[in-house]
């Protein structure tokens, strides 16, 4: 089974995060760098996103893009429940063009998954026209130290429902800059037992690789990166002087000329 099939147990794997701390942060980005009043937020790759329901609750638009039907009807259904105006759009992140633009656009937890560097300039050709002059686009988690190959787990609880995560990176491909990712999620339903894996090849983009395929594409500003936690940014923390990094801290920041 595919853990992406199976939203609830995603959600409860990653409920680790505090979108309230989050998007606090992301007010404080906007009021610091955006050039634009930010209204309506984009969160690329959402998920089950926290993130949106937390903004939705702020009074903002909120709009969540996904390949996959099962996390955006998850999704929807959470918004129904809470109360909550969510937009949902089924794209890839590489190929995608809104109706209405947005403010500001997000992509948390490592998700910008770009196979090839022709696909991540895609990405920000899709976002470009999709993102209001002066917008932000926040990206959390760039895999930029590729010499980290991380094996990390934890146990998350909710409902009676234990889910235990496993996650393994392992190099591939040097020459492509890929490495296979393996997620595991042991979840324990009430007594029900199910194992749930997701892998995918993820494609490297080095720190000044990104830079240059930003100028590249000719339509971002690259304002900075910074080191974190999971839910804040350390302005005084630019990657450039901290000792080191660490992949699942950074943030990144671009905003739409
Ligand atoms: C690691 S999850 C992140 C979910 C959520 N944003 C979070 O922070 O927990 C990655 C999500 O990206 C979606 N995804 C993967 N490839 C995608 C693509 N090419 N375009 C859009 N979404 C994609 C998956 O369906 C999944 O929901």
């Amino acid at each position: 089974m595919d853990a992406y099939k199976n939203p609830l147990y995603y959600e409860i794997a990653f409920s680790f995060i505090d979108p309230k701390e989050q998007v606090d942060s992301f007010e404080k980005l906007i009021k610091e760098f955006s050039k634009t009043e930010a209204k309506r937020f984009l969160d690329i790759a959402c998920g089950p996103s926290l993130q949106l329901r937390e903004i939705a609750r702020r009074g903002y638009d909120a709009v969540g893009l996904d390949l996959s039907p099962e996390m955006l009807k998850y999704l929807e259904a959470k918004a129904k429940e809470e109360g909550l105006k969510i937009k949902t759009v089924k794209a890839d992140m590489t190929r995608f063009r809104l109706k209405e633009k947005v403010d500001f656009a997000f992509i948390m937890m490592g998700s910008l998954d770009v196979e090839s560097n022709d696909k991540f300039l895609s990405h920000l050709n899709s976002l470009a026209a999709s993102l209001n002059s002066g917008g932000l686009y926040f990206i959390q988690n760039m895999g930029f130290d590729w010499t980290q190959a991380p094996k990390q787990s934890w146990t998350m609880k909710r409902d009676g429902i234990t889910v235990e995560t496993t996650y393994e990176s392992h190099f591939k491909d040097v020459i492509n800059q890929i490495s296979t990712e393996e997620m595991t999620l042991e979840v324990n339903d009430n007594g029900v037992r199910k194992m749930l894996v997701h892998k995918r090849d993820l494609k490297h983009i080095f720190p000044q690789e990104f830079k240059t395929l930003v100028r590249l594409n000719g339509k971002f500003d690259f304002l900075g990166w910074w080191q974190g936690d999971c839910n804040k940014w350390d302005l005084d923390q630019p990657l450039e002087k901290v000792k080191t990094l660490n992949n699942s801290g950074n943030m990144t920041l671009l905003r739409r000329k």
